[in-house]
């Protein structure tokens, strides 16, 4: 079987990447889907569905346990698919998300003032608000959405100039650590750490720590992961460009297929 790593698109690939590098020998599968992105401006029924749709493509091509690299999935639609779908549906598979990680990290370094970029949607549902409540009510926290629509909207040439503005509520010792809440936000991570003094925590640098954590503590699921050393690469709308971006983002040469039975249902 295989470790899927799931995203709305191909920002995850950097997620995957990691991963890669610490289980290289581990068969896995990353899936795109870039038919439905941008989920950050969806409503949470459609983010649901298109998720529905995706998790059971990458089931049925094996997967055991996937990662849900994306953020604004994670947000509500991970706790319906682990209650609602997963039971009824495959109830020896799992859905892990990227949040509570994110959080669990931050309070291990000991950061006491946190602040969140991501989606209009992750911000909307307060979900780093409400999962860090849940674990540390000392530590205080910020949630923003602004930059995702500047880099959809092709606008990362003014970054540095906004981000200055942007993240002036950061001044001087206002917080600690900046968590980036998007899978978009991972390249852009050396250069905030360039021009900022907090601390920048990029999921691609945590989540595969704490997938090893969670494969030692479950060494079942970690048994029926097979080891060939094959990655397969799938998005739900397959592109030149799409193609192009997801071999540089992983940082070689890779195959991106379609995957029909997705594309075929939505
Ligand atoms: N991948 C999504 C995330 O991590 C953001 C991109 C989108 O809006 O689809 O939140």
């Amino acid at each position: 079987m295989k470790l899927g790593i799931f995203d709305s698109g191909l920002g995850g690939i950097s997620i995957a990447k990691a991963i890669d590098e610490k289980f290289p020998r581990m068969d896995k599968l990353y899936l795109g889907d870039t038919l439905n992105l941008p989920y950050g401006s969806r409503s949470q029924e459609a983010i649901y569905q298109a998720c529905v749709r995706c998790m059971r493509a990458m089931f049925e091509q094996d997967c055991r346990l996937v990662i849900m690299a994306c953020n604004t999935a994670s947000a509500r639609t991970l706790r319906r698919l682990q209650q609602e779908f997963l039971p009824t549906y495959y109830p020896d598979r799992r859905i892990l998300g990227v949040v509570v990680p994110t959080i669990e990290e931050a309070i291990e370094r000991g950061y006491r003032k946190l602040a969140v970029i991501g989606t209009d949607y992750t911000i909307s549902t307060g979900i780093y608000t409400h999962e860090l409540t849940k674990i540390n009510k000392d530590v205080e926290i910020v949630e923003t959405p602004l930059l995702v629509p500047l880099i959809e909207g092709g606008g990362e040439k003014y970054l540095d100039l906004v981000l200055d503005d942007y993240l002036a509520f950061t001044d001087g010792a206002a917080f600690d650590a900046l968590l980036l809440g998007c899978t978009h936000y991972i390249h852009l991570k050396e250069r905030i750490r360039a021009l900022y003094d907090f601390d920048v925590i990029a999921q691609d640098e945590i989540i595969p720590e704490k997938l090893a954590l969670y494969l030692k503590r479950h060494p079942d699921i970690a048994g029926d992961i097979t080891v060939k050393g094959d990655f397969d690469f799938y998005v739900t709308d397959l592109t030149e460009r799409y193609a192009h971006n997801a071999a540089m983002l992983f940082g070689r040469d890779i195959n991106v297929q379609l995957m029909e039975d997705v594309h075929e249902c939505t």
